[in-house]
């Protein structure tokens, strides 16, 4: 039986492609969600893929992701460095969080560099491009069981 993972975007990552392409690259939201899907049949994950620019409709579905769901990959975007209620939420899940952020915010302005999220996630990747999702969904596969420990 697959387990269901949540990958979950925030605000403006609706643009991906069209958005600063010279930070966040010229695939599209849609090309990252073809490529979670790919990835995570290969790994018995079935991915429920949303994104929002409302707080709120971001909460929800971790709400339902504590019901349903066996862990969260998420990229909050602009939320990550303003959200307690986000972190709030995410405090309530009982699985493994990992952040993801496709650029390096740890190498663009001071006010990037403070992630709320960071510290209730398992793990962090930042500035490995849209490829970062790929990367989390493989580590969480591993955090969550659903693929053998090498
Ligand atoms: C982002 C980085 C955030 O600082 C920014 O507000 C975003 C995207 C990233 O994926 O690199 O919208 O989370």
């Amino acid at each position: 039986m697959s387990r269901v993972v949540y990958v979950l975007n925030g605000p403006n990552l609706n643009l991906l492609g069209k958005r600063e392409p010279h930070i966040y690259g010229h695939e599209t939201l849609a090309d990252v969600e073809a490529d979670c899907r790919k990835v995570g049949q290969d790994l018995g994950l079935e991915i429920q893929f949303h994104q929002s620019n409302r707080e709120y409709e971001i909460i929800d579905w971790i709400h339902e992701a504590r019901e349903v769901a066996s862990g969260i990959v998420i990229n909050p975007a602009a939320f990550t460095h303003t959200s307690v209620a986000i972190l709030d939420a995410l405090h309530a899940c009982a699985f493994p969080i990992l952040e993801v952020h496709i650029s390096n915010i740890h190498k663009r302005e001071p006010f990037r560099h403070h992630s709320y999220v960071s510290s209730v996630a398992s793990g962090v990747i930042a500035g490995f491009g849209t490829q970062g999702y790929a990367l989390a969904l493989q580590r969480l596969a591993r955090l969550i069981g659903s693929v053998p420990q090498a």
